[in-house]
């Protein structure tokens, strides 16, 4: 019965974000300085919001691969079963009736990579490199071969072979910005709304934003990227961040060498000398006027209002005035006072709490104050103008919060299953090589009590009926509860860090089994 309901909702709201987004995934990521932490390690964060987005957590393992071996190229799916082979993770191996991925091309492999997790996105790498990612907007659009172009690579599939092959966000933003301009990057979603993809970096001593969007003519790639400053924070909410540029600078700027001939020759701006040039102003659409969502009005707020509560929260400044042009947000902003982890994975989950824009707030809310919105609809089409974009929002498929640190192998991918606003997160340590099943199997299209996806699926969809006293009596203090023991576990672990993997990684599958197997019922 219940199994049922839920599963018709989550089908329901597939459909509607599906026909009124045109299926954008639209993420948020964020990457923060080590001198902003508490604990002195670089931060990268992703929202994972996809609407029906393959849930599982797989390991994949180091090799090493013989000589001229290839590495074949997967095309972009998100959905179950996004992988089918014997040549990544075991957890892709193929179940009965599933035929392997066929790759839509392949690379030239290097003798050695390096081992990872990875959800929709590659997490963590066992150097502590971790990555999040965001679509954005772009007017250069890349058409992969698959749709009668020549671009081979879709971002997820970059940053993947970013993994294999780094240490540090410098290797792989050059590694995935060699490899999208000789072979050709492809945005994730239709148009010029999906054209571009930030990825946000943070190796064991620097945080970076990566930039990426087509070429000339469809093929190749434009690319440029920015260290967040050690004692900063950035946010990249469906639109780029990287505004004036200084290629020189090498501490600071990595470039594609076509960065301003390319925005010449296709006639995106004009500027006198590089000095002049703005890769925001350049090559993103002015998100004033652009329709991201076609046939609907312009949406600058839902970049913009999240800039706002970012930089509002970490510089501590309530007077912050929000407005709808993303050049009046600095790429990053100094943090007013160092923040923790868990403050970051509050981040994550954040609605606009007590300000104008709480979503828990106002007639949208219900009679039982729900911060969830269903974007699109008819709705927004005949009445101009737009709602509050939250952090968490009902198709975030998962939160992570990649710590990294040192030694670089403890770097931590703290994951939550489904939306974080009603989810807990729990570690997926770089050197552990096992986690729990409940993280490893299922699928969103049918109900299971054996997946975590689904346990923390199934606590926000039911929370529908009452969000406000849930959230206040019973799920809110849950979560609190259940994520300071699993904060005080780390803690013990860090002040002893085992010597054998397995013991750490029977640590590592106790947590994630105490977490979805004990305390939500399920078994
Ligand atoms: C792109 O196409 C234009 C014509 O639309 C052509 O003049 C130009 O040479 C092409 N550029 C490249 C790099 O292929
Ligand atoms: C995170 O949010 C919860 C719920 O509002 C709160 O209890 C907790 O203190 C917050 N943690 C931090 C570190 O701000």
């Amino acid at each position: 019965m219940a199994s049922k309901g839920v599963l018709l909702r989550s089908a329901l709201a597939f459909c509607f974000a599906r026909a009124a987004l045109g299926d954008v995934d639209g993420c948020t990521a964020l990457a923060v300085g080590k001198k902003a932490t508490v604990e002195g390690s670089t931060v990268t964060t992703h929202n994972n919001d996809c609407s029906l987005c393959d849930p599982r957590i797989a390991y994949v393992p180091a090799r090493d691969h013989a000589e001229g071996a290839t590495r074949p190229l997967a095309p972009f799916r998100l959905e179950y079963p996004r992988y089918v082979g014997t040549d990544r993770s075991d957890l892709y191996r193929p179940m009965p009736g599933q035929k392997d991925t066929v790759p839509v091309g392949h690379v030239a492999q290097v003798p050695h990579t390096y081992a990872y997790w990875e959800g929709t996105y590659p997490l963590v790498n066992e150097h502590g490199l971790g990555m999040g990612e965001s679509t954005c907007s772009s007017k250069l659009i890349g058409v992969a071969n698959t749709a009668g172009g020549t671009a081979l690579f879709s971002v997820s599939e970059l940053m993947k072979i970013g993994m294999e092959r780094c240490k540090t966000s410098r290797c792989a933003i050059q590694v995935m910005g060699d490899l999208a301009v000789e072979h050709g990057f492809f945005g994730e979603d239709p148009g010029q709304g999906g054209a571009g993809e930030a990825v946000t970096l943070a190796d064991r001593d620097e945080s970076w934003v990566f930039h990426v969007t087509a070429g000339l003519n469809g093929s190749s790639a434009t690319w440029v990227a920015q260290r967040v400053p050690d004692d900063h924070i950035a946010i990249i909410a469906n639109h780029f961040g990287i505004k004036k540029v200084n290629c020189k600078e090498s501490d600071t700027f990595m470039c594609s060498p076509n960065i301003f001939s390319n925005a010449r020759a296709a006639n995106l701006c004009s500027f006198e000398t590089d000095e002049d040039f703005d890769f925001l102003g350049c090559y993103a659409p002015d998100i004033r006027t652009f329709s991201y969502m076609a046939g609907y009005a312009p949406i600058p707020y839902y970049t913009t209002l999240r800039l706002w509560r970012i930089h509002s929260l970490a510089t501590q400044n309530d007077h912050l005035t929000v407005t709808n042009n993303p050049f009046d947000y600095a790429f990053s902003v100094p943090v007013a006072g160092k923040i923790s982890v868990e403050t970051i994975m509050n981040y994550t989950r954040d609605h606009y709490a007590d300000t104008d824009y709480d979503m828990t707030k106002g007639v949208l809310s219900g009679t039982f104050g729900n911060p969830n919105r269903l974007e699109g609809g008819v709705g927004m089409q005949e009445i101009r103008g737009q709602f509050a974009r939250g952090f968490s929002i009902p198709r975030t498929s998962y939160s992570v919060v990649v710590q990294s640190r040192h030694p670089p192998e403890r770097s931590i991918a703290w994951l939550a299953a489904d939306q974080p606003m009603t989810s807990v997160f729990v570690p997926f340590v770089a050197s552990a090589k096992r986690a729990a099943a409940f993280y490893q199997t299922g699928q969103q299209e049918i109900f299971s009590r054996d997946c975590a996806w689904w346990a923390f699926n199934f606590v926000s969809n039911w929370m529908t009926i009452n969000f406000q006293d849930m959230m206040a009596m019973h799920v809110g203090p849950k979560i609190k509860e259940q994520q300071d023991i699993i904060m005080k576990a780390v803690k013990t672990l860090d002040e002893q860090w085992p010597e054998s993997d397995m013991i750490l990684e029977e640590v590592q599958i106790g947590l994630q089994e105490h977490l979805v197997g004990e305390r939500f019922g399920w078994h």
